[in-house]
C-alpha cells in the first residue's frame, strides 16, 4: 500500500508568491491583525507555518523581533532570501521536523497562523504549546478556512488533517487551551473554480488573549 506524502511545499516555495490571491489573502490577514492587536516595537511575534514570509514581512516593521517557524526549508529559505534583500536584521527561522520533538521559543507577545492549521495533525496539542510559549496578554491569531467539503487544494491526493474549521470549532481549541477574549471574524473569501463551478472558501480569523479578559 503507498502512503500519500504530505504537501510538497518545498518544491512549491520558489513560485509561492506568484498567485496574486495569495498575496492578497496574506495581506487582508496582516490588515485584520495589525487593526485588532495593534502590534507594538516592544513586541516578540512568532508565526507559525509562516511558509515564505507573506504575513511575517507584513508584520515584522510593527514589531521589535520576529520568529518565522516552519516545517518546510524550501519555503524558510524564499523567506530568509527576501529578508536579507530586504536588509532586515529582527528576523530569525526556525525549522520544524515533525517527526520529531520540537519545541517552540518562548516570551512570544504576538503569535500569529496562517493558512497552516489545517495542515497540523494535533491542534489541541499544539494550542496548549502555543499558551505556554507566551507572555501573559499575548495575543494568538489563527486565520484559516472556514469548515469546507475538502475540495479546497488542488492536489486531492496528499492528505490534509482538516477541511477548514467551523467557527464552533475553531473557537473551542482556543478556550480548551485556556484563552480569553476569543472572537472570530471574516476576512475574505477566496473564489476557485471546479468542475467549472465558482466555489467559495471563507477565510476567518480567530484571535484569543492570554491572560484574563479584555474590556
Ligand atoms: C498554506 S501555507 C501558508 C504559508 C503562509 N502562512 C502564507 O500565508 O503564505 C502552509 C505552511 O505551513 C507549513 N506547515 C504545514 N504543516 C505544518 C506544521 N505541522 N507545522 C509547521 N508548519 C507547517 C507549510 O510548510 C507551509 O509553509
Amino acid at each position: 500500500m503507498t502512503i500519500p506524502s504530505r504537501p510538497d511545499f518545498d518544491t512549491r516555495a520558489a513560485q509561492w508568491d506568484q498567485l496574486p490571491r495569495r498575496v492578497a489573502l496574506a495581506n487582508a490577514v496582516v490588515d485584520a491583525i495589525r487593526q485588532i492587536t495593534e502590534p507594538q516595537a516592544t513586541m516578540r511575534l512568532l508565526d507559525y507555518g509562516a511558509g515564505t514570509g507573506l504575513v511575517t514581512l507584513g508584520l515584522q516593521p510593527f514589531v521589535g523581533e520576529v520568529i518565522a517557524v516552519d516545517s518546510s526549508r524550501g519555503m524558510l529559505e524564499q523567506l530568509e532570501l527576501k529578508a536579507r534583500e530586504s536588509g532586515i536584521t529582527n528576523l530569525q527561522t526556525q525549522f520544524i521536523d515533525l517527526d520529531h520533538e520540537w519545541q517552540l521559543p518562548a516570551g512570544i507577545d504576538l503569535l500569529v497562523s496562517s493558512m497552516t492549521m489545517h495542515h497540523v495533525t494535533d491542534i489541541t496539542g499544539l494550542m496548549f504549546h502555543f499558551k505556554a510559549c507566551m507572555n501573559p496578554g499575548g495575543r494568538l491569531c489563527i486565520a484559516d478556512l472556514e469548515e469546507e467539503d475538502g475540495t479546497f487544494h488542488d492536489d486531492q491526493a496528499a492528505p490534509i488533517p482538516h477541511h477548514g474549521f467551523s467557527l464552533n470549532q475553531i473557537e473551542h481549541y482556543f478556550h480548551e487551551a485556556g484563552f480569553t477574549s476569543v472572537s472570530t471574524r471574516r476576512i475574505m473569501t477566496v473564489v476557485k473554480e471546479r468542475d467549472e463551478q465558482r466555489r467559495e472558501y471563507p477565510v476567518n480569523l480567530t484571535v484569543g488573549t492570554v491572560g484574563p479578559a479584555l474590556d
